[in-house]
C-alpha cells in the first residue's frame, strides 16, 4: 500500500498541473476527496492492514488528504483571483497608443524628392555647407560688390569662408569632377542671417537640380519640373515661367506652379493669383561654365532651385516653417 501511496501523490501533482478552471478544480476534488472518492476508498481499505501497518498507513493518508485539501484552496484563490481580473476589463475604454517611430516631413520630402530625379536618372551628390566665397559667389558669376551678394545675408566665418546661402555651389563642384551630359541634384542645410519668422528661418533646406548636354531647352526644364511637382504633390499642376533674375542663370526664370490647394481657383495660401512661386531657375550662364572649363558653345544646360521647407509646406499646408524645427511630437506625429 505504501507504494500505492506515493504514485497517489504523483498522481495528484500531475493533475494540479493542469487544472486551469474553477471547473476542472471541482472535478479533482470530487475526484480525490469526494465521498466516494479515491482517498476515502484508502481509508476504507485501512481495516484489512495488519494491525502494526495500520499506525504509518494512517499517517501518510492523513498527510496526503491535507496536502490536497491546501492545495485546492490555494488553487481555487487563484483561479477567483483571475476571474475576478477578467471582471474588471472595461472594453470601452480606450486602448494603450503605441507610437511607431517616423522620419520627419522635411526628411519625408528630401527623400521622395531623390526617388522622383532618381527615377528621371539624375545622380545624387553632396556638397559641403562650410563653402568658399568662391563656390558660393564667385564660379557663380558673383563677384565682389555684385549686388545679388546684398539679397543674400550671408553667415561669414573668416576672410574667405562662410555658411553657404544656397546649394548652388555644388553644381560647379559637380562639374569640375564630372563631364557632361550631366544630369544632377543636390540636397542639403543652407544658412541666411535672417530673423526667424512664420516664413523665414536662418538654417533651411534647398534642393539643387543641374542638367548639362547638347541643346537643352527651356523645354525640358518646364517639362523635368512638371513631373517632379506632379508627383511630389501628387496631382498633376501646371508650370509657369517667369522672368527673373540670377547672376548665374541667362535667361532666368521664376518657376511657379498652379495652387495645389485651390486648383488655380484662388485661396489664402495662393494670395488668389492661383500660383505658388516654388523655384529659381535657368539656362546655365556660359561665365559658370567658363569656370569650369566646359566650352559654352558646345554644351547648354538648365539649372533651378529652391526651398524644401517650401515644398513641405505647400505639401501639407503648413504656414509657419518654424513648426519643422520645435519637434513638437503633436505637429510630427500628423505626417
Ligand atoms: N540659388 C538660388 C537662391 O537661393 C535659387 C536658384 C536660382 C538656383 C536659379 C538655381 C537657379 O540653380 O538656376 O535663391
Amino acid at each position: 500500500m505504501e507504494n500505492e501511496l506515493e504514485n497517489l501523490t504523483k498522481e495528484i501533482q500531475d493533475d494540479f498541473i493542469n487544472i486551469n478552471s474553477i471547473d476542472e478544480l471541482e472535478k479533482i476534488k470530487i475526484k480525490y476527496i469526494g465521498r466516494n472518492g479515491i482517498l476515502a476508498q484508502y481509508f476504507k481499505r485501512m481495516k484489512d492492514l495488519p494491525p502494526d501497518e495500520k499506525p504509518k498507513i494512517g499517517k501518510i493518508l492523513n498527510t496526503i488528504k491535507k496536502d490536497l485539501e491546501y492545495k485546492i484552496e490555494i488553487k481555487s484563490k487563484e483561479l477567483n483571483k483571475n476571474k475576478q481580473e477578467e471582471k474588471i476589463i472595461d472594453i470601452s475604454l480606450p486602448g494603450y497608443r503605441f507610437l511607431s517611430g517616423k522620419y520627419h516631413p522635411l526628411t519625408q520630402i528630401i527623400n521622395q524628392t531623390k526617388e522622383i530625379f532618381k527615377s528621371l536618372n539624375f545622380d545624387i551628390t553632396e556638397g559641403p555647407e562650410i563653402e568658399t566665397e568662391y563656390y558660393n559667389f564667385e564660379a557663380l558669376n558673383t563677384p565682389k560688390y555684385h549686388p545679388a551678394r546684398d539679397t543674400q545675408s550671408t553667415f561669414y566665418l573668416g576672410e574667405e569662408t562662410l555658411l553657404r546661402t544656397q546649394t548652388s555651389p555644388v553644381q560647379v563642384r559637380y562639374m569640375e569632377k564630372e563631364k557632361p551630359p550631366i544630369r544632377v541634384i543636390s540636397i542639403g542645410k543652407c544658412y541666411r542671417s535672417d530673423q526667424l519668422d512664420p516664413s523665414h528661418s536662418p538654417m533651411f533646406h534647398q534642393v539643387e537640380g543641374l542638367m548639362v548636354d547638347k541643346n537643352i531647352t527651356f523645354g525640358d526644364l518646364k517639362g523635368i519640373l512638371k513631373i517632379f511637382l506632379s508627383r511630389i504633390f501628387e496631382k498633376k499642376v501646371k508650370i509657369m515661367l517667369n522672368p527673373s533674375y540670377f547672376p548665374f542663370t541667362e535667361p532666368s526664370a521664376e518657376v511657379s506652379t498652379s495652387c495645389v490647394i485651390c486648383e488655380g481657383k484662388g485661396c489664402s495660401v495662393c494670395k488668389n493669383t492661383g500660383w505658388l512661386e516654388i523655384f529659381g531657375a535657368g539656362m546655365v550662364h556660359p561665365n559658370v561654365f567658363k569656370s569650369v572649363n566646359y566650352d559654352s558653345e558646345k554644351w547648354t544646360g538648365f539649372a533651378f532651385g529652391g526651398g524644401i521647407e517650401r515644398l513641405a509646406m505647400i505639401k501639407y499646408n503648413i504656414n509657419d516653417i518654424r513648426l519643422f524645427y520645435e519637434n513638437d511630437i503633436k505637429f510630427l506625429e500628423q505626417f
